[in-house]
């Protein structure tokens, strides 16, 4: 199946599920960095979901119904601009090459909206995604308000389109998976270059620069999230983005970087010795999240409940925590205590996709957490953080690990697609000696 098959395929089966109705789906805005300067540009993921389209300035509108019609908004063609700003595809080329039944210039979307929403019995919209769109639609629903007398009636009804893309979103095509795949590979390798070149005295910002330059030179425009390279006690701070200190012989360094590939997302951490070596305490600790990560894949498989590789890892981390002194009591009543939240307190994964934290519902209708299901792709990520303090053993004082994998549920278990980042002691310390940095 062409790509183009496959955005329309999805287009097709939103119109299905909506039954009648029509979807109102915008791109994201530009976001000016400064006076005429802008962000580098990043679509909206359920816009390119529907349509594959990545020109800022468009909007998709979704006709549902026995004769569903697909129409593009988008930039007009602009010798002008794009002599100063680059290719525009214009309605016409996005309507041929992107397979919409129809697309018109987005400066007739205040003169068509309205008429094309009038007797639509409801509006699929993301509403509260973004202010500037909910004015816009709230004009065009007063507007046609406005004509009732002549027999035009507004959406009686304004439904969350995200309901229905999230579910689709959740589970990933062979084409989605076969990107996915592509990013761990690109990201894996990165995580792998940085292995490589750090050395101590090194700058966070060097190795950073390390990851994404193996990025770049396979195709990726761009991190899926602001990198994470912290040394030493900068890992204890879950969101370190500053990347700005001096690495030191001794400490650990914890990566959290992924790539974004054609729009989807990976997301892997890894945590190395500077030196190239663990020191004792390092290695027991990082043998205790690598056993809890362990733990959690293996519960990565089909009709298994979300929450089961949390769970799974928690148990393993708390054994150990207790084992090492770091925490007092039974496993039980470290859990329920939750005295354990000193040391590990995010939770072991989420969904991945288009956006690092996915779309998707992680319980069902009845609040029970959702059974896991082929094609669904999530990240298996616990960690352990100790901060200096009275009552923990001063050997793990600033020692942030965490160690993160990319995994596709599968019809028989698990698929771990990050595997080619090395992660066990054995491997990371024999990699960094062929590198001569140990
Ligand atoms: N890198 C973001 C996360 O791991 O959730
Ligand atoms: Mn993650
Ligand atoms: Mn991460």
């Amino acid at each position: 199946m062409s790509q183009i098959e496959e955005f329309r395929l999805r287009r097709q089966q939103l119109a299905r599920q909506m039954g009648r109705g029509a979807a109102l789906i915008p791109t994201a805005p530009e976001a000016i960095r400064n006076r005429d300067s802008h962000y580098p540009y990043r679509f909206d993921s359920y816009f390119y979901y529907l349509t594959g389209f990545d020109e800022p300035e468009a909007l998709l509108l979704l006709i549902a119904g026995e004769h569903p019609r697909s129409i593009l908004f988008c930039r007009d063609k602009d010798m002008e601009r794009e002599i100063w700003d680059g290719f525009r595809h214009g309605p016409q080329g996005a309507q041929s090459t992107f397979g919409f039944d129809e697309a018109y210039p987005i400066s007739q979307l205040d003169e068509m909206v309205p008429k094309l929403l009038g007797n639509q019995p409801k509006l699929y919209f993301s509403l509260g995604a973004d202010a500037a769109w909910d004015q816009r639609v709230t004009t065009w629903l007063q507007q046609l308000r406005a004509q009732g007398r002549s027999g035009i009636n507004a959406p009686a009804a304004i439904v969350d389109v995200r309901q229905l893309l999230d579910e689709m979103r959740l589970i990933k095509s062979p084409a989605e998976l076969d990107v996915m795949q592509r990013a761990a590979t690109i990201t894996a390798n990165a995580h792998k270059r940085a292995m490589l070149a750090t050395k101590p005295g090194m700058m966070e910002y060097e190795v950073e620069a390390e990851v994404l330059h193996e990025f770049y030179r396979h195709g990726s425009r761009a991190p899926a999230y602001t990198s994470i390279v912290a040394g030493g006690a900068n890992a204890c701070v879950l969101h370190y983005v500053s990347n700005a200190a001096r690495l030191n012989n001794g400490e650990l360094l914890l990566i959290d970087a992924g790539c974004e590939l054609d729009g989807y997302a990976a997301d892997i951490t890894r945590t190395f010795p500077v030196s190239g070596k663990f020191s004792a305490a390092q290695k027991d600790l990082y043998e205790l999240v690598l056993a809890a990560q362990y733990a959690a894949i293996e519960q990565v498989k089909p009709s298994q409940h979300w929450d089961a590789p949390h769970e799974a890892a928690l148990e393993v981390l708390v054994r150990g925590f207790i084992d090492l002194g770091l925490c007092q009591g039974s496993v039980e009543a470290v859990i329920e205590s939750g005295d354990y939240r000193r040391f590990y307190m995010h939770r072991t994964g989420h969904w991945l996709g288009l956006d690092v934290h996915d779309a998707g519902e992680y319980k069902d209708a009845s609040g029970d957490w959702r059974s896991l299901q082929p094609g669904m792709v999530l990240t298996v990520e616990p960690g352990c953080y100790v901060r200096p303090a009275d009552n923990v053993p001063e050997c793990f004082w600033n020692i942030g690990i965490r160690i993160e994998d990319n995994v596709v549920v599968m019809a028989h278990g698990a698929e771990v697609i990050t595997a080619a980042a090395p992660k066990t002691v054995n491997d990371i310390e024999q990699l960094m000696a062929e590198a001569g940095v140990s």
